[in-house]
């Protein structure tokens, strides 16, 4: 199964002060050092975080796969055309939003979604949707002619006890029924160390994207090398 590292917050910390550090395609080679199987950015159409320089920049200097999130907009569609990612993964975006908080609504945006599917597809670039896990939503998943599709894990990271026990079967159960349609299937949000090991034992997956869990965890174990180092400058 891969392991599909997102830097966005890295680059989140980076625009706090708007300047160079840290460098979204630094800590990208660094995962990779530490066995990232690829990279997902999610460019914003506000650009909070991911800039389309970082996009370029990982596209030329990362040997593994390059995920771009993105909305199905004719402006994004454009960039990744131009840009040529490994893989494209469609959310939905809503400019108030913290993180990209539900699966697509993929019933409304069919035909949308569909047009921009073929475009992507057109130039070689295969196309994953992030949904929810529900049964309808994969069938349709299916007939916009996507490749794969990326289960929305956050109800399961978020809920305790009994109710995550309930998540984690409605999640299994959708990867389950995307690959009996033939879909690949890969799943993510709100991953972290202590919910992970369920998610990465349901059978068929593709693969995990996670972000936010990992650069936290980042954070907190380098914080003390870190401030030692500052330590000994000022010796
Ligand atoms: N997958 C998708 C489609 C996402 O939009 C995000 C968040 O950008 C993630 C995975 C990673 O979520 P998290 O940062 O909570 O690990």
């Amino acid at each position: 199964m891969i392991l599909g590292v997102n830097v966005d917050h890295v680059a989140t910390v980076r625009e706090a002060r708007k300047g160079i550090e840290p460098d979204p395609v630094m800590a990208a080679t660094l995962a990779i050092l530490g066995g990232a199987d690829g990279i997902t950015v999610h460019l914003r159409e506000d650009r909070r975080h991911i800039h389309d320089r970082d996009l370029r920049i990982l596209r030329e200097v990362i040997p593994v796969e390059l995920n771009l999130e993105m909305a199905a907009t004719k402006d994004m569609t454009g960039i990744a055309l131009k840009i040529k990612p490994d893989m494209v993964t469609l959310v939905p975006e809503k400019r108030e939003e913290l993180t990209t908080e539900g699966g697509l609504d993929v019933k409304r945006h069919k035909s949308n979604l569909k047009n921009a599917i073929k475009r992507i597809q057109g130039a070689g670039i295969p196309v994953s949707l992030f949904i929810n896990p529900s049964s309808d939503d994969i069938a349709v998943a299916k007939e916009t002619g996507a490749d794969m599709v990326e289960i929305h894990t956050g109800l399961y990271a978020n809920a305790r006890g009994s109710k995550q026990e309930k998540e984690l079967i409605k999640v299994a159960r959708s990867v389950k029924e995307a690959l009996s349609l033939g879909l690949d299937a890969n799943a993510g949000h709100g991953l972290n160390y202590f919910n992970v090991k369920s998610v990465a034992a349901i059978e068929g997956l593709r693969g995990l994207y996670i972000g936010h869990g990992i650069v936290s965890r980042a954070v907190l174990v380098g914080i003390e090398r870190a401030v030692r180092e500052m330590k000994e400058l000022m010796i």
